[in-house]
């Protein structure tokens, strides 16, 4: 439906394969998903643990000329959210928290497509914990999906994301944030919480922007803070 389907027993990053496809110059809409990935990326430079049967992982790539890319990252983790659970919440601006713990996380990486500035190809990927990840180094503790979907397959919760996500994708190109402000806020896991700022700024988290920048009350006044980690402040 508008997009080709591809599932991998093993490849390095779904992420990474459609990159080099769109540079070496294949731009169709691929959902690319892998049942374990040997290299999988995380943030900023980070990994993903992708040992088989452990995640969901995969990769949409499309390609995409929204007016201001902000926020993208925002509406796709609504549109996982609400595709998998009421009680999933949402912390700014990349991870999919349940109960203050990291379910999954995205990873939007973009290429350019021949000369034109846009559309770039977007490759949207998508990590979920199947089950709890072994613990060591991870900033915040695991959620897993067996905890809130114990009897969904793998496959039928990727069913079950695969389309919202791709409307989600298309009615941000064309009506950017707006229509997911109040969704991601409806489920924001920081809103009205102490939080850090990686620059050590300090303040209470008051929720999206207009453009899916976060909102913090701080002592100098209201921030909006585009790129940053942001820590709660343990009480
Ligand atoms: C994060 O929490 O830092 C983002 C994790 C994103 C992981 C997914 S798994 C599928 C896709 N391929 C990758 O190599 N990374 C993303």
């Amino acid at each position: 439906p508008g997009f080709a389907a591809e599932l991998v027993a093993e490849i390095d990053s779904t992420n990474a394969e459609l990159m080099r496809r769109a540079r070496a110059g294949f731009m169709a809409p691929t959902l690319l998903a892998a049942e374990r990935q040997t290299a999988g990326r995380g943030r900023l430079g980070r990994g993903w643990h992708s040992a088989a049967g452990d995640s969901l992982t995969f990769s949409l790539g499309l390609p995409l000329a929204p007016a201001d890319w902000s926020g993208l990252s925002l509406a796709v983790g609504v549109a996982l959210a609400e595709a998998l659970h009421p009680r999933l919440a949402l912390k700014w601006p990349n991870d999919l928290w349940f109960e203050d713990r990291k379910l999954g996380g995205i990873l939007i990486e973009t290429a350019s497509l021949a000369a034109a500035q846009a559309p770039r190809y977007a490759v949207i990927g998508v990590g979920l914990n199947l089950r709890p990840p072994p613990g060591e180094g991870l900033s915040t503790p695991p959620a897993a999906l067996d905890e809130l979907l114990p009897s969904a397959a793998p496959g039928d919760i990727l069913l079950r994301v695969a389309r919202p996500l791709v409307e989600a994708v298309k009615a941000f190109e064309i009506h950017g944030f707006a229509p997911f402000r109040s969704r991601f806020n409806a489920r924001d896991a920081l809103r009205g919480r102490a939080v850090v700022l990686s620059d050590g700024r300090e303040g209470t988290a008051a929720g999206a922007g207009e453009s899916g920048a976060l909102l913090v009350h701080t002592a100098a006044g209201m921030a909006s803070v585009s790129s940053a980690e942001v820590s709660v402040r343990p009480a």
